[in-house]
């Protein structure tokens, strides 16, 4: 027996998993764009947000113009979540002072032009950017600001076969409803192609409808991409087409789920993933799920009714992984909530037992410490793109391709 009783756990040398302010990762993932809501979140009301560990209110103003500040007014910190949007700003409910999207105080209702112009109130403030749907934030160094990086799904430069939409994930559909745990838990997911039979299948019924395990157990590797990496599975099907599938995680919090309804009745040339997904950290121990969706659009450039996102489960064939379900009835098909967030809210990797299963997750935590000591070095970390001309469809690399055996 090994006594359970064991005090020697040896911390991890840099921790990858925290995101406050002034750790490694915080620092890491303050450099990149982050989505904070979807925009149509931001109506008459502000919108409060916690992200890493931060509470920071949104609003857009009477103009359309979207601002982010602290979320705790510079006068005496009441929450500017009971203000009041105006044409110009945000108005903080206790004594009126009011701030514009840049968080320049415009207004003080109960002290004099003079003194205003004396104090030259600031609230702190993050820059804003809306895309494809949905809100983002730079929370880091105002210098170091990047590009948003176009990823080649989201670039419609040129296009019109698809709209982009920005989708909650655990709002509009699931790919897993996984929330009360840390980051790092929900992008590992995707570099987990093992779980997807054991958990999803020989464990808890066949909860994706999946022709991974039909006949055999597939082939699985991982790869380097140009981003960050994935996962290569390779499976003969029963109907003997052979199906490629590949999940891609992009440093430091990305992910691209392939199709996972891909049944491989057809040949089928990289079919690729459609949603663009940010797996943000609310603070250390909760995450949520965002993702812009290229979504087909009509001749008439309107969304096509009915389609559904290729990471969709939720609406049919998953009704069980509803977040409120019985305590037995999830002892008994157990799926992503149970067995992330039963990796603890907060994993302690110093006590894994890592095997083969975990190369791609064990390459991809090397790769964020590198990054995270590019951070600490003075250097820029992998995906940032500056140079406007060259941030056009950036090669992601997960897909599903079929092939036929004469192929
Ligand atoms: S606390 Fe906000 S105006 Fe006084
Ligand atoms: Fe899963």
């Amino acid at each position: 027996m090994k006594s359970a009783y064991d005090t020697t756990l040896a911390e991890e040398e840099i921790s990858i998993v925290e995101v406050d302010r002034g750790t490694p990762m915080g620092e890491l993932l303050r450099r990149y764009w982050q989505p904070a809501c979807t925009s149509d979140e931001l109506g008459e009301l502000p919108h409060k947000v916690r992200i890493m560990c931060e509470d920071l209110v949104l609003f857009r103003n009477g103009a359309g113009e979207v601002g982010c500040l602290d979320l705790h007014c510079s006068h005496r910190g009441t929450s500017l979540e009971y203000g009041r949007i105006e044409e110009n700003g945000i108005r903080c409910c206790y004594h009126g002072w009011m701030y514009d999207t840049q968080g320049k105080c415009i207004d003080m209702p109960c002290e004099t032009n003079a003194f205003r112009e004396k104090m030259d109130v600031w609230q702190p403030a993050y820059p804003v950017m809306e895309f494809g749907g949905l809100v983002f934030l730079y929370m880091g160094p105002p210098e170091e600001q990047p590009l948003f990086p176009m990823f080649d799904i989201l670039d419609t430069y040129g296009r019109d076969d698809v709209v982009l939409k920005g989708l909650k994930l655990w709002d509009d559909h699931s790919l897993g409803w996984v929330r009360d745990c840390n980051w790092l838990q929900h992008v590992e997911n995707a570099l987990d192609p093992w779980h997807l039979i054991v958990l999803h299948e020989m464990i808890s019924g066949d909860q994706f409808e999946s022709v991974l395990t039909q006949g055999g157990w597939p082939e699985i590797g991982f790869s380097e991409t140009d981003l960050g990496m994935r996962y290569d599975l390779a499976k003969e099907l029963p109907n003997g087409n052979m199906l490629e599938r590949h999940s891609e995680a992009i440093l430091p919090n990305i992910v691209l789920v392939a199709n996972i309804h891909q049944k491989g009745a057809e040949p089928i040339w990289r079919e690729k993933a459609t949603e663009v997904i940010w797996c943000v950290p609310v603070d250390n121990e909760t995450v949520y799920g965002i993702c812009i969706c290229a979504w087909p659009a009509s001749e008439n450039g309107a969304p096509v009714e009915g389609w559904k996102p290729g990471t969709d489960t939720i609406s049919d064939i998953r009704p069980g992984q509803l977040r409120e379900r019985s305590y037995e009835d999830k002892q008994r098909k157990p799926d992503d909530m149970e067995a992330q967030e039963g990796q603890r809210a907060v994993p302690v990797h110093a006590s894994e037992t890592l095997g083969q299963v975990d190369a791609g997750i064990s390459a991809y935590r090397r790769k964020l410490r590198d990054a995270t000591a590019d951070v600490r070095d003075g250097r820029d970390p992998p995906n940032i793109f500056r140079d406007p001309e060259t941030n056009r469809m950036i090669k992601t690399s997960c897909w599903n391709t079929v092939t036929a055996p004469e192929a």
